[in-house]
């Protein structure tokens, strides 16, 4: 078996972005925070629409900048560097670890759509490098998830068929379209939130990383 793990909010916790905006002192920081994320997915999937890739830091940048105009605060160049480069450092959720550990002798693979120095450097600030088979950005097919030459590019790095991969994530959007690629599939869905509704249901639902051993996704 092989798995194919989602990186950001799915292995990698995303609270150190919300630490960065909090020391930023923007006003209403759930807000500002829920927007920039917000608009960096949906950048992500419209530069995927009308082929125009752009790497995923960039995307990052101009979200934030989207962000920053519509909540009317200015920040110095500095303390906008300061919420870039905290997606460059990431910490594991506490469960990722044992998982992968657990999974050694399969394969264990990341598939993002971090551009490679975010993957880089992720897989060190996380400590998972040693964990993994590997971690392969959608940047080499210059298109983002969900589009199904990502996850195809998953399985010709990890030389896998689709029907071997188990593909996890915390992203609803990112399970229904590896289900469509063909993958079994396992939403780690730790908020409790409603499944959307693209006509596809994952294989199982865990609510955290360290319930993928016991629910039958072996
Ligand atoms: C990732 C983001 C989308 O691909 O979670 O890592």
């Amino acid at each position: 078996m092989v798995w194919v793990f989602d990186a950001y909010g799915t292995l990698w916790d995303v609270g150190c972005i919300e630490a960065a905006v909090a020391q930023a002192r923007v006003p209403d920081s759930n807000r500002f925070l829920s927007l920039w994320r917000q608009k960096q997915l949906e950048y992500a999937f419209l530069r995927t629409l009308t082929g125009h890739y752009a790497p995923f830091s960039l995307v990052t940048r101009d979200a934030l900048q989207y962000t920053l105009e519509t909540v009317g605060v200015t920040l110095t160049a500095n303390q906008e560097a300061a919420l870039l480069d905290a997606w460059f450092h990431p910490q594991a959720f506490g469960d990722a670890k044992e998982l992968l550990a657990s999974l050694k002798g399969e394969g264990r693979w990341i598939l993002s759509n971090g551009d490679p120095a975010m993957l880089d450097a992720g897989v060190d600030a996380t400590g998972l490098r040693g964990c993994l088979e590997g971690y392969v950005s959608v940047d080499q097919v210059q298109r983002y998830k969900p589009h199904p030459e990502t996850y195809r590019l998953a399985v010709a790095v990890a030389q896998a068929s689709p029907e071997e991969v188990v593909f996890v994530s915390s992203n609803a959007w990112d399970v229904a379209g590896a289900a469509r690629f063909g993958f079994r599939t396992v939403w780690v869905n730790r908020t409790g939130a409603a499944l959307d509704r693209l006509g596809v249901e994952p294989w199982r639902v865990v609510p955290s990383l360290a319930a993928v051993k016991d629910r039958g996704c072996r």
